[in-house]
């Protein structure tokens, strides 16, 4: 299918590895201009996208300074995607653990660099008719104690993005969110996850699949998530107003 992005320019958060990075990729190869945002910028964002930005999304200013810098770097904007995410490892102890600098760090993190950096974008949304596609969670209709803020947040995002979808249409301007299920970045794969489990690195990833739930007996690719992305970026589905994709691997059992 023929998605129609060629020349098109666009600003990816949390773009330096996995599903950002990924997703980085697939545009380029599309032949999208882009520009990514993350404290770091690796070796592989600064070759796709050389005029990616160092800083950190989860501050105030962090979102709104990214997507000034890419509209200042590539003269107009068509597409944001709003990746940049994840949790701090949640305290053994439960609920009552969960200070207010926790709750609002993940919700800086998960929710706010989203609501922030669409409010920096849309204004150029609106002229070029462009696309919001942000990446949520699963864990946004699943109730799972020890992820129970990184969970709020992502929930709030789902409903974010049904409501902006839902007054962005009339103008033109497209906003999705997709909802992965277990990813396989260093979310998984970083090191002190399998020595939390107390199991050698290749045996906790072998054995994540069959844990999780996942009906594949796989994890996901980034780059399946970039796909799914790309897609909701073009303008091949005018009727997706404001909707959520779960992509889970056959997680989620019920509906
Ligand atoms: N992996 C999964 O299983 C999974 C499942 C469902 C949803 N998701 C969601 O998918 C998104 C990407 O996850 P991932 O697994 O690809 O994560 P990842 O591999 O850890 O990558 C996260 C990216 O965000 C950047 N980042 C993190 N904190 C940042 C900050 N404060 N300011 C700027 N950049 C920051 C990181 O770069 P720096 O460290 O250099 O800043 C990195 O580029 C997240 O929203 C996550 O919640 C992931």
């Amino acid at each position: 299918m023929e998605l129609g992005l060629a020349g098109k320019k666009a600003v990816v958060t949390g773009a330096s590895h996995g599903i950002g990075l990924a997703v980085v990729r697939a545009l380029v190869a599309e032949g999208v201009e882009v520009v990514g945002g993350a404290r770091t910028v690796s070796a592989e964002l600064r070759e796709l996208a050389p005029a990616s930005a160092a800083l950190d999304l989860s501050t105030v200013d962090g979102p709104d300074q990214l997507v000034r810098h890419a509209v200042s770097a590539l003269g107009a904007l068509d597409l944001l995607v709003n990746n940049v995410g994840g949790s701090p490892p949640p305290p053994d102890e439960g609920f009552l653990a969960l200070d207010d600098a926790t709750w609002t760090h993940v919700f800086d993190l998960n929710f706010f660099s989203a609501v922030r950096a669409a409010r920096a974008a849309v204004p150029s949304l609106l002229r070029t008719r462009g696309a919001i596609v942000t990446i949520a969670s699963v864990n946004a209709r699943l109730a799972v104690p020890r992820l129970m803020a990184y969970s709020a947040a992502k929930s709030a995002l789902v409903n974010f993005g049904r409501a902006l979808g839902e007054e962005l249409a009339p103008s033109g301007v497209r906003v999705r969110t997709v909802s992965p299920g277990p990813v396989r970045t260093r979310t998984w794969t970083a090191p002190e996850r399998a020595a939390k489990a107390g199991m050698p690195a290749s045996d906790f990833l072998a054995a994540l699949p069959a844990r999780l739930g996942l009906s594949t007996g796989e994890l996901i690719e980034p780059e399946e998530i970039a796909a799914l992305v790309l897609l909701l970026a073009s303008d091949r589905l005018p009727s997706a107003v404001g909707a959520d994709y779960v992509l889970d691997a056959g997680m989620i059992k019920s509906w």
